[in-house]
């Protein structure tokens, strides 16, 4: 990422340089995917990839943003008073409910900004490029009119335009890991209580590699809200006899009780893998924190199974790379990350494997899929913040 670039786009756009600098950066999930919504724990962190903004003040009510990501939409325009979803606005419509939603919060905004925008997350590829845009927004438009608005309130109101501004029924995680994130650090949330902690990643001898099925997943025109609903039906049906308020409340001896009342099979599965899965990412916190990764590791492929066979969000492409890592020396674990359907797997790898791993992965996965992955080594980073201009320059 050249940030000086930033400035200088910023310089060709708008005529002036700007004056302040944001960086809010993209997620990984290690384990607990699909139980933010279902009152369960997740266990995501910040990685170093994200999005930069350079940005400045005007003297009127009006917004430009630019994305050097979509230069073909130019400059993107709209004003203090209009701040509805426009199709035409495309990615700048996360920007701009982050707006509305904060000036809906009673926050005063006293005039438009201009505002450059870069991101190094591949687009699409379920590392939350979209959260990054909220969170990268929020700690902007506290940085550029000092609203001083509390970090877990932007994590809120991010959520709350992906949910309302933008129709996607998603849960909490990855704004929260974007805003909370952590250098070295994952984070155990109970997305119930919103209750968190830090937990030390430290994997010495290991890598943590994010592998991209090159297979674009847009959770709006995904199976996701769909998978919520079933969910959804399969709590209602355990709470004629329950007193539950969400799935994320079950022990499996629990569920395996009462998982009768549930009608539907497809739906007693989707459950199954709610509680199931946040009961694993408890445990696999506790296996973190006294230095087992190897169980660790185990706990991450019966993730991936249980998204596979029972909530059914992998598909052929995320299945090849995660069944081919399994396979491959030195791999402690394997497992898709994000909303599935698509996107992105990690596996931590031994260090000195790094390379037959990615040689090897990357030949099955042409082989079957007919298109190359790409593999990232993951660093886990900070979450959204201001960075100096001097960065940037
Ligand atoms: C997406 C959503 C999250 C979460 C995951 C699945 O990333 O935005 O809220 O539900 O999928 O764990």
């Amino acid at each position: 990422m050249n940030v000086t670039t930033l400035n200088k786009i910023f310089l060709d756009m708008f005529g002036v340089l700007p004056r302040q600098a944001f960086f809010a950066p993209g997620r990984i999930n290690l384990i607990g995917e699909h139980t933010d919504y279902n009152g369960g724990h997740v266990f995501p962190c910040a990685i170093t990839y994200g999005t930069y903004a350079v940005a400045r003040k005007r003297d009127d009510k009006v917004f430009r943003l630019y994305s050097t990501n979509f230069p073909d939409k130019g400059i993107i325009e709209f004003n203090l008073n209009e701040l509805d979803y426009r199709k035409e606005d495309n990615w700048a419509n996360y920007p701009k409910g982050m707006i509305r939603y904060i000036l809906e919060a009673g926050y005063e905004i006293p005039s438009g900004f201009d505002c450059a925008i870069q991101g190094n997350i591949p687009n699409g590829a379920g590392l939350s490029s979209s959260a990054s845009i909220e969170l990268l927004t929020g700690v902007l438009m506290n940085g550029l009119f000092h609203l001083n608005i509390p970090r877990l309130d932007l994590i809120k109101i991010g959520k709350r335009v992906e949910n309302e501004f933008i129709g996607v029924n998603s849960g909490i995680m990855d704004q929260f890991a974007i805003g909370m994130g952590k250098a070295d650090a994952g984070i155990l949330l109970d997305c119930q209580t919103l209750k968190y902690e830090y937990a030390p990643i430290k994997l010495e001898d290991y890598k943590i590699l994010i592998m991209n099925t090159n297979k674009r997943r847009e959770l709006a025109d995904s199976k996701y809200n769909e998978r919520r609903g079933e969910c959804e039906e399969a709590l209602m049906q355990l709470q004629k006899k329950l007193p539950i308020v969400a799935l994320g409340q079950l022990s499996e001896a629990e569920f395996d009780e009462n998982q009768h009342l549930i009608m539907n099979e497809t739906v007693r599965k989707r459950a199954k893998h709610a509680v199931y899965e946040n009961v694993r990412t408890i445990k696999a916190l506790e296996e973190l924190k006294l230095g087992n990764l190897e169980t660790f590791g185990q706990l991450m492929n019966q993730s991936h199974v249980s998204l596979r066979d029972d909530y059914e969000v992998t598909g052929i492409e995320l299945d090849s790379l995660v069944e081919s890592a399994w396979k491959q020396n030195g791999v402690l674990g394997a497992r898709m990350t994000g909303a599935g359907f698509g996107g992105c797997a990690i596996a931590i790898v031994a260090n000195d494997e790094v390379d037959n791993f990615i040689a090897n992965v990357g030949a099955d996965y042409e082989e079957k899929i007919g298109y190359k992955a790409e593999f990232y080594v993951a660093s886990i980073g900070d979450g959204a913040k201001e960075i100096q201009m001097e960065e940037s320059i």
